[in-house]
């Protein structure tokens, strides 16, 4: 199965944990059979051929805050994304304009106990973690604040769009706290170890424009309604394309990114061998030379 050099080259934990990824397979549901009904989150299928999951972030008061409902809510979310062939990009907004989500619901968090605080955001970093392995191509759309587990939460997407009007930072260590829900690890890896420090030493909050010109955001758009288009428009390209092909690159990019270049080449290999026997592969290259568009059946 995997050569002996490839287990001289990656430990045995990372290995069996490669090895989980590529063997997990996935029950078959419709994505509509489970709507989620958590009152925090709002959830639809959209695009041309309707396997674009929008998951609306629902909870206005607190300005979507991370309650312990609107984090079961997300775990449902992944939940269905994972148990589907039939979703293949997920975008990730909040139902209203102007905020995205306020991070740590800070309310809820001030009844809790230590151990109680532990767990939670041990949950929250395993569930963000969860969400940044997710099968498909994910898209934050942030306008307003993102702030703290808000930020955190977008940094787990694939790609993030911001608006005129975002407000992005880590501003954990401002309320005493740290980053712990994978913030103190995915920014330095996003911008570099330097500009990561000073954005979370400061708790600075930054402008969509500013958040663009560190690479936090792909892109700055306008307002909130365009934020949707821009996203669609994303999702829209990525979804002509082979869908079980972009799982695989996608877990190659992720498992690979903080590895050396022998060890991520062999994280490409086996993700490689994982799409030569799929059926798509073979529609790819017969609809080149048949100068046809091909029909992916995620197969
Ligand atoms: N947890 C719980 N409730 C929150 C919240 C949070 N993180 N952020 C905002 N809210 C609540 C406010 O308490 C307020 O509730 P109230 O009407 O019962 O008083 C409501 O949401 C509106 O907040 P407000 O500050 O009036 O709105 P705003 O639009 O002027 O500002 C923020 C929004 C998000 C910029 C501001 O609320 C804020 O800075 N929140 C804290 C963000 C933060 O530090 N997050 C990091 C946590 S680790």
């Amino acid at each position: 199965m995997l050569n002996s050099k490839f287990k001289q080259i990656l430990n045995f934990n990372k290995l069996n944990r490669l090895n989980i990824l590529l063997k997990r397979t996935f029950t078959t549901i419709s994505p509509s059979e489970s709507l989620s009904n958590n009152e925090f989150i709002l959830s639809k299928m959209t695009g041309k051929n309707q396997n674009i999951l929008q998951i609306q972030l629902n909870s206005h008061k607190n300005r979507n805050a991370l309650s312990r409902t609107l984090l079961d809510g997300l775990k449902a979310e992944i939940h269905r994304i994972n148990s589907t062939q039939e979703i293949r990009a997920a975008i990730l907004l909040s139902a209203a304009p102007k905020y995205f989500c306020a991070g740590a619901d800070l309310k809820e968090r001030k009844n809790m106990s230590e151990t109680e605080v532990e767990l939670f955001v041990n949950e929250l970093r395993q569930t963000f973690q969860d969400f940044a392995e997710v099968r498909v191509p994910t898209i934050a759309c942030i306008d307003g604040p993102a702030l703290g587990g808000g930020l955190e939460l977008a940094l787990a997407a694939d790609f993030r769009i911001g608006t005129k009007s975002s407000l992005i930072g880590l501003t954990e260590v401002a309320l005493g706290i740290i980053p712990g829900a994978g913030g103190s690890q995915r920014l330095p890896r996003l911008i570099g170890e330097v500009k990561a420090k000073e954005l979370i030493f400061t708790a600075e909050r930054l402008s969509g424009e500013k958040a663009l010109e560190l690479g936090i955001l792909n892109y700055n758009v306008e307002n909130y309604e365009d934020l949707e288009t821009k996203a669609m428009e994303i999702a829209e390209k990525i979804t002509k394309n082979a869908p079980l092909a972009i799982s695989a690159v996608k877990r190659a990019i992720n498992l690979g990114i903080g590895e050396d270049i022998r060890t991520g080449l062999n994280i490409e290999r086996l993700c490689y061998s994982q799409i030569i026997k799929t059926e798509d592969r073979l529609e790819g290259v017969k609809a080149f030379l048949e100068k046809r568009l091909p029909e992916y059946k995620g197969k």
